[in-house]
């Protein structure tokens, strides 16, 4: 080190070296702490801290490993290998592959790979995995209020995106949904499956009384962007005299949900059709609904109205979004990170279609604010105590 320079070489020898890494090579961080690194690759930089600078490599380290740990999830969860698990007690890579019919090597790798992440448990002393009921509620019980297999099976073909999102950087010209493997849809669909099963009717709905009374008493609801239909079909199947539409824009998720209605048992009473705000007949619906759809929306306002027209008198148009601020500082947090991500690589691109207005996350800010300018006179958030989702009752 020359003046308080230094050079690339000597910089990633103090984070290969650092405690944090574990190895031993060379100088650490802490034999170095006070020198200032003003030097790397040639090229002046800001001084930096080495210390703070190493714990950094070390968070982008966990945060890299963390991503390619994701696609180990994805094969867990496509390949059914979380839903064998949660039916044996302790086994081995030999035991999951005899009950899976896979490669014994690479499930030996890949559960290894699921203990670092601590989704599955390694006993040193009986040299056996195991897999807590706790876990196999979140990544093999469809059923369980806390399922999240559908986010692990959306995430891996939002990231497989990313060649197309680099061009549509360059270009400034949006990526369109059939560029996603099938995967994400379905994943859509098992993500927001068990909230709607769980939720819908146990939580959110009681705290629009009004609402609850006309769907017990027979009342017509719109749900658009209703992708695989399951939030429909979860209140038709609750509420025998009350009617539904379902509108996407996308068609292989209408075909979708009308065979999910059929198997259902409630065809007659959800419907489901290929459009969107534009199909909505006027002064008819007494409750409409977006779950996850106002960020998509190129022209959000033109489509907001479209929807307050739509509703009869005293009806309620009912808004799910992230529950995220605007205010960066404010989502440095796992929503955070699943909503821009998200965003980025899939949601943002539908807004920015059609020369539209590129939404991005709709934080409670931005829903009030196109609620006004779409002329709904009341706006509330709903009172839910939930982490994982912002609801909105609008009237006219
Ligand atoms: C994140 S998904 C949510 C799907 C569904 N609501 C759910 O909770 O499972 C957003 C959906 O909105 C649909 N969509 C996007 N823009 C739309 C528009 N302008 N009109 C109707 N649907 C739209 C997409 O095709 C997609 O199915």
């Amino acid at each position: 080190m020359n003046n308080g320079e230094m050079k690339r070489k000597d910089f990633l020898r103090v984070l290969l070296g650092a405690p944090v890494f574990g190895a031993a090579m060379g100088q650490t961080a802490s034999t170095l702490q006070g020198a200032e690194l003003t030097g790397i690759a040639g090229r002046e930089m800001r001084t930096v801290d080495e210390v703070k600078t190493a714990a950094f490599a070390e968070q982008v380290t966990d945060d890299v490993g963390r991503t390619m740990l994701g696609a180990l999830s994805y094969l867990g969860d496509r390949l059914g290998l979380f839903k064998e698990m949660a039916d044996m007690d302790q086994f081995t890579a030999r035991d999951l592959a005899k009950a899976t019919g896979y490669n014994q090597r690479l499930l030996e790798e890949w559960l290894r790979g699921m203990v670092s992440l601590q989704y599955v448990l390694y006993d040193s002393i009986e040299k056996r995995f195991s897999f807590p009921p706790g876990h196999a509620a979140v990544l093999a019980d469809e059923d369980s209020p806390f399922f999240m297999g559908g986010a692990i099976e959306y995430a891996i073909p939002a990231v497989l995106a990313t060649q197309n999102v680099m061009e549509a950087f360059r270009t400034g010209v949006p990526i369109t949904p059939d560029i996603f493997h099938p995967d994400m849809w379905e994943g859509i669909e098992r993500w927001s499956a068990p909230m709607y099963r769980h939720q819908l009717v146990q939580n959110w709905l009681p705290v629009m009384p009004d609402v609850l009374k006309k769907l017990q008493e027979g009342a017509l609801v719109a749900d658009v962007g209703c992708g695989n239909g399951r939030a429909m079909i979860t209140v038709a199947h609750a509420f025998q005299n009350t009617r539904t539409q379902g509108f996407d824009v996308y068609e292989p998720s209408i075909e979708k949900a009308r065979t999910n209605a059929r198997e259902a048992g409630v065809e007659g009473r959800a419907e489901f059709l290929v459009g969107g705000t534009g199909d909505l007949p006027r002064g008819q619906f007494d409750l409409i609904t977006n779950f996850w759809v106002v960020h998509h929306y190129s022209h959000p306002v033109k489509e907001m109205e479209a929807i307050r027209q739509a509703l009869a008198p005293n009806g309620s148009y009912l808004i799910m979004e992230d529950p995220l601020s605007s205010e960066p500082n404010e989502a440095i947090n796992p929503q955070g990170r699943l909503g821009y991500g998200a965003s980025t690589l899939a949601c943002l691109h539908d807004s920015m279609a059609d020369n539209g207005v590129g939404l991005g996350v709709a934080s409670e800010q931005v829903v009030r604010r196109l609620g006004r300018q779409a002329g709904f006179g009341s706006i509330r958030r709903l009172p839910l105590d939930d982490p994982y989702i912002a609801m909105y009752q609008l009237k006219g």
